[in-house]
């Protein structure tokens, strides 16, 4: 299980960028609550890593879990002053964001290991936050990453993770697309799931943000207008069947559906080690 697991994570994420220009492209939704005004994609990405981290500290040291190209990690240094370890188990991703720290100058700030979240075992009291961004969807011991993540985390540090989540009911033409974006659909937990998850192994004060209609639908249909260029970009050098407008737009008639009924969805996570 743990060898097809990480092979069909080599085959979705195993690509390098065929150059790395001098922004990593974002695979984040963009964030676009009401109140706020509307701005372009890019700025809405960026708000979406600036909204889920707003609980840390600036110079704080951090784990991304599951960093890929190190957009996240990036972004936390050069913004919030801090100390990144980023860790991803697909090599291919760890050596694209140790070539692009290096070019950014920031390898003293950021360091990278592949790694199997499932199998981490940091020490007790290493980090002040633990950030993972569309990552514990794939995973499927997520207790065992929540268990390690716990100890790992200083008193009065946190976790913040942002993922696709199934809903209480879910139909099985949603189950079907489900599989197909998250590897394994067994492995997509329900937010109350989440939470069991985590106050078993002692976090507190959790907080849950669904963000399906401002994130997820919100870009979608403003990625439409522009044929999906700003979604696709990470993809650009792939070859998968599915990165292209025609498709995109196919499934998008069935998606949206399920998302508008929350058969699943897209949430927002913090939880707290007090
Ligand atoms: C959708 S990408 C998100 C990447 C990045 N966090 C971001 O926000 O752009 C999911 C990432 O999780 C990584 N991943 C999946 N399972 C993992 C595991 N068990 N341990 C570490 N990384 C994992 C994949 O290799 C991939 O880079």
């Amino acid at each position: 299980m743990a060898g097809s697991y990480s092979k069909a994570m080599d085959e979705i994420y195993g690509h390098k960028l065929a150059e790395i220009g001098d922004k990593i492209p974002s695979r984040h939704f963009g964030y676009y609550p009401p109140e706020q005004p509307e701005v372009s994609i890019p700025e809405a990405q960026e708000r979406y890593i600036r909204h889920i981290t707003r609980h840390i500290k600036k110079g704080s040291y951090i784990l991304d879990l599951g960093c890929a190209f190190g957009e996240t990690a990036v972004w936390l240094v050069e913004n919030l002053d801090c100390r990144v370890l980023g860790i991803d188990i697909v090599n291919a991703q760890i050596e694209q964001a140790k070539a692009f720290a290096k070019k950014k100058g920031l390898e003293g700030r950021l360091e990278y290991q592949t790694l199997d979240a499932c199998k981490m075992d940091f020490p007790e009291n290493t980090f002040d936050y633990i950030v993972s961004l569309g990552v514990l969807v794939h995973v499927p011991e997520k207790d065992k990453v929540f268990k390690n993540a716990f100890k790992s985390l200083k008193t009065g540090g946190g976790i913040a993770f942002s993922d696709p989540i199934m809903g209480e009911k879910c139909s099985w033409i949603a189950k079907q697309i489900a599989t197909q974006i998250t590897f394994n659909v067994s492995y997509m937990k329900k937010v109350s799931e989440y939470k069991t998850l985590m106050q078993e192994v002692g976090f507190e004060n959790i907080e849950t943000e669904d963000v399906t209609e401002i994130s997820w639908i919100k870009t979608w249909e403003l990625s439409k207008k522009e044929k999906y260029n700003t979604v696709l970009e990470p993809f650009k050098y792939e070859n998968y069947f599915w990165a292209k407008p025609a498709f995109l737009n196919m499934a998008w008639i069935f998606a949206k559906p399920c998302l508008k009924k929350r058969s699943w969805g897209w949430y927002f996570f913090w939880a707290e080690k007090k």
